[in-house]
């Protein structure tokens, strides 16, 4: 599929139109920002590995049944993917306590909670992705309450099949972050890349960070952790 014009270039992905116009092309770059473009850099490779690693588990998760904006990587660095509509959500499942919402209610870093957690953010840099609720999403037109329901049904549903993934690698899923979107024919599909940039993983043996966090919190060895990342869920999927 070939490459037209420059779209939108984010902070690690570039979005090109394509001669379909049903389709346009994901570019992962290598640059990595956190804390909303307080803290940029280029990690060596990272668009290759974040491709790779998200290309097998949408790969992964459509051979499941999950419905996803996926189409097949194209190169190295780029993925063929459906356009949507997409719904200016963040979905964030937490299966461990760590992060904001550790800093947030002062809890430890590594509880486990009684039950799942799944907030809502409204995707806004100027605002800084600020915690919303369904009530919140309904009234700002973002969403309905059936496609709030229908967001939590697949995110139980992705939540399940990643933990599963990832626990075959030796790895434990603690935090993740995903977006939806519309079809054209009004399909509400995953329509995120699933990495390291956008989820919290840990070794399963050391506890050892495997994710944006080893950048965030300036951990180092960040490359070697996406490189291993990518390894370990090759192995698992026997790829
Ligand atoms: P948090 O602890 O900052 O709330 O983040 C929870 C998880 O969601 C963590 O794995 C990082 C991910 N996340 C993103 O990928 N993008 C975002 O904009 C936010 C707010 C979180
Ligand atoms: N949206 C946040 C940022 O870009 C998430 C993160 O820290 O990864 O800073």
């Amino acid at each position: 599929m070939k490459q037209l014009e420059l779209l939108y270039d984010g902070s690690s992905k570039q979005l090109y139109a394509t001669e379909n116009p049903e389709q346009i092309i994901i570019r992962f770059k290598d640059d990595t920002t956190a804390f909303y473009n307080i803290k940029c850099a280029k990690i060596e490779n990272k668009g290759k590995m974040n491709c790779a690693i998200s290309s097998m588990i949408l790969d992964y998760l459509a051979s499941k049944g999950v419905k996803t904006h996926f189409v097949e990587q194209v190169d190295e660095n780029s993925q063929l993917c459906r356009v949507v509509r997409h719904i200016p959500i963040e979905v964030i499942v937490r299966n461990v306590i760590a992060g904001s919402m550790a800093k947030r209610l002062g809890i430890e870093e590594g509880r486990v909670p009684n039950n799942k957690i799944y907030d809502l953010c409204l995707r806004s840099d100027e605002l800084s992705d600020p915690l919303i609720n369904d009530h919140h999403a309904v009234a700002l037109g973002l969403a309905t309450y059936e496609e709030l329901g229908e967001m939590y049904a697949a995110s139980e549903r992705i939540n399940t099949l990643l933990t599963d993934l990832y626990a075959k690698a030796g790895i434990r899923l603690v935090d993740f972050k995903i977006e939806f979107g519309r079809t054209a024919s009004g399909e509400l599909v995953l329509a995120d890349e699933l990495t390291p940039d956008t989820c919290r993983i840990w070794d399963m043996a050391t506890g050892e960070r495997m994710d944006k966090d080893r950048f965030r919190r300036d951990l180092g060895r960040v490359r070697e952790a996406y490189e291993e990342v990518a390894n370990r869920l090759k192995s698992a999927l026997n790829k």
